[in-house]
């Protein structure tokens, strides 16, 4: 693939650390059971692993509270380990991707033990601490993510420090120059070891309205919903001044060769694509999580297709994710049959896709009882469906008890349905979703077209969403039913064209007359000749 680098034809698997591999028996994963599994992620035909938080933590929110930006937690393993991880996963042609978490640490860093020692302390600023109002109220109406006003009261000091997530998270202050030095060096530190780039945490965060004036309330604000959506977050994340912090990392990137910068957004198409930055010098990879937001049906997808091609920069590369550890599996969001179609429109889209570990072996909807509860969100906003233990539960290896993930006591338990489903089983099943989702992998390893190639939008009609994929004479048509029932769809008379691959597996290289009719929840990929 000469012309693009490998970000940009290459797969990103997302791996959170915790629920892929345990080889130690305390039922938590780790870098040594993630390095055991290397061979598999080869076999799947994945380019490069984005592991979620390893660093020292003490595990507010599972890792996304730092107290060390360049050390391994004891509960993942060591450097050691890393280093033997990165090392093999190179040799092994994989690309290794951290997580970097700045626009907070845990409250166990050393520099907000500094922070909050006093108001005099160096370390003071480096922290987003204000006075209370008169009354001694939270200096805004900010909400945390999580649920609760945003500022936490230090009474020995006697101000609030702003925290959008935990208040075991506060916020740094990216405004001071040596903060951003400092972590500008973390980067640097994982560069030296090697990783191929990395995946920055609430990337539109980092910088706040420098007044910090009140967010406006949210007129369509429902009771049903997470708290922080009672206001919109006008001035308290995506601010103008944002984009010199991402162009900064991307800088510090590119002091190395051919490494990625991967920014976590969730914002509107519009205010998305900003973060390419001006002259596509921000990230190279603003993820794309529409597919996530957006109703599973042909009409809304294709909207949705058009919407970002037509918003991206000139130059910018799309990408696509189906699913995180923050989000519902697709599994459990369209249910077993439509997971299939859905990774057939993951693969075949223009652009960098992410898939999320266990979704390739259909991990779908996983009942968490209250007890065992571990989401800190769900912890703080219970009953509204808000917690995030569903998405993290272990990956399925085997059909062995606790599916090979642990010899101990899993941290949060399997979908019990990982007896019936799980790689062992899966892989001597042609018909399986892992094996569909192989296929499409190793299809789009072997045909440019359906990575790097162009993209045309053919038809949406009724539940059938309709693309070709071209690149140099090579052309294909991927036809997609997102419904229950059958649909026609017409083809120019007198081509010659074939079926490739069915998301249902049954068809061969069937050739296509002058229409073709796709079943319920199947989907197609058609050549259409080179
Ligand atoms: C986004 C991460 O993906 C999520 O898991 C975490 O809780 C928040 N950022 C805070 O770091």
């Amino acid at each position: 693939m000469p012309e693009a680098t490998w970000w940009k034809h290459g797969i990103v698997y997302q791996v959170y650390p915790r629920s892929f591999q345990d080889s130690g028996g305390d039922g938590i994963g780790d870098l040594e059971g993630i390095r055991e599994r290397l061979d598999y992620l080869v076999w799947l035909g994945v380019d490069a692993v984005w592991i979620s938080p390893v660093f020292p933590s003490p595990m507010a929110d599972f890792g996304y509270d730092v107290a060390d930006y360049c050390d391994i937690d004891p509960i993942f393993g060591t450097l050691e380990d890393f280093d033997r991880l990165i090392q093999e996963a190179h040799a092994k042609g994989l690309k290794l991707i951290l997580d970097f978490v700045p626009n907070h640490t845990s409250d166990q860093h050393p520099w907000f033990q500094e922070s909050r020692s006093s108001r005099t302390n160096p370390k003071r600023s480096w922290y987003i601490w204000r006075d209370p109002g008169p009354d001694g109220s939270p200096p805004n109406n900010w909400i945390s993510n999580f649920g609760g006003p945003a500022w936490e009261w230090d009474e020995a000091t006697g101000q609030y420090y702003y925290h959008a997530f935990l208040k075991e998270q506060p916020d740094l202050n990216w405004r001071n120059a040596e903060v951003r030095k400092a972590m500008y060096d973390a980067l640097r530190f994982w560069l030296e070891r090697g990783v191929d780039g990395f995946r920055v945490d609430v990337i539109w965060h980092l910088i706040k309205d420098a007044e910090f004036r009140d967010n406006p309330p949210n007129p369509a604000y429902q009771a049903s919903q997470a708290e922080i959506n009672c206001y919109l977050q006008v001035h308290s994340a995506d601010q103008p001044e944002v984009h010199e912090v991402v162009s900064e990392m991307r800088s510090v990137l590119e002091e190395y060769p051919d490494r990625v910068l991967i920014g976590e957004i969730y914002l509107p198409l519009e205010r998305l694509v900003a973060y390419y930055g001006k002259d596509l010098s921000g990230a190279h990879v603003p993820f794309n999580f529409q597919l996530i937001q957006t109703a599973w049906n042909a009409q809304k997808i294709a909207a949705l297709i058009n919407e970002y091609e037509a918003a991206l920069p000139a130059g910018g590369w799309p990408n696509w994710v189906l699913g995180n550890h923050d989000q519902p599996r697709i599994g459990a969001r369209v249910g077993p049959q439509q997971a299939r179609v859905a990774a057939m429109l993951l693969l075949t889209l223009r652009g960098t896709p992410t898939m999320y570990y266990g979704d390739e072996v259909g991990i779908g909807k996983v009942e968490i009882q209250p007890e065992a509860a571990q989401d800190p969100w769900e912890k703080n906003e219970p009953g509204l469906g808000l917690g995030r233990d569903p998405e993290r539960t272990p990956m399925h290896w085997d059909g062995s008890d606790q599916g090979g993930f642990t010899s101990g006591k899993p941290w949060l338990p399997l979908d019990p349905r990982f007896r019936s489903s799980h790689v062992e089983g899966l892989q001597d099943d042609p018909t399986s979703i892992l094996m569909l989702y192989r296929r499409l992998i190793l299809l789009r390893r072997r045909h440019p077209a359906l990575s790097v190639g162009g993209y045309t939008q053919i038809t949406a009609e009724g539940n059938v969403l309709a693309y070709e994929r071209q690149h140099g004479p090579e052309r294909f048509l991927v036809a997609m039913n997102m419904g229950s029932e059958p649909h026609a769809l017409s083809r120019p008379a007198g081509t010659r064209e074939r079926v490739v691959l069915s998301t249902l597996h049954d068809r061969g290289e069937e050739p296509i007359g002058a229409q073709i009719t796709l079943r319920a929840n199947e989907g197609l990929i058609i050549s259409l000749g080179t």
